[in-house]
């Protein structure tokens, strides 16, 4: 049997996870393949350009994560853009140039780069 405090402390604890996730629900979050294909096709300059750009422009609402193998080599280095509110894009054959057009044009000025998205994955 736990004490009312432990309880409390457990109580207070599940509250500040479930506003975490609330607030992240208002967020921009940018998923970065780092499989080993992404990283050979040079995810990690891509990855360290979005870092560098959200800093820059003192971005506070976007998330940056990583993720594995998504199974799209040719593809890669590739991003999900994923809005509040709006479906996930995917940007497909990324380098370090267009990663940072990506946080100019779409996180910041909300203009998908139809161009380099891949469709329906
Ligand atoms: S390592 Fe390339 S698709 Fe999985």
């Amino acid at each position: 049997m736990k004490s009312l405090e432990e309880l409390e402390k457990i109580r207070e604890q599940a509250k500040d996870l479930i506003n975490l996730r609330k607030d992240n629900e208002n967020k921009t979050r940018i998923v970065v393949g780092m499989g080993t294909c992404g990283i050979s096709a040079g995810a990690r300059q891509v990855l360290l350009a979005i870092l560098d750009e959200i800093k820059k422009r003192n971005l506070n609402d976007v998330i940056v994560t990583e993720t594995g193998c998504i199974g799209l080599c040719k593809f890669e280095p590739l991003i999900d853009v994923i809005k509040p509110g709006q479906p996930k894009v995917t940007y497909v054959n990324l380098d370090a140039e267009k990663a940072r057009q990506i946080v100019a044009k779409h996180i910041v000025n909300n203009q998908i780069i139809e161009d380099w998205v891949i469709p329906n994955i």
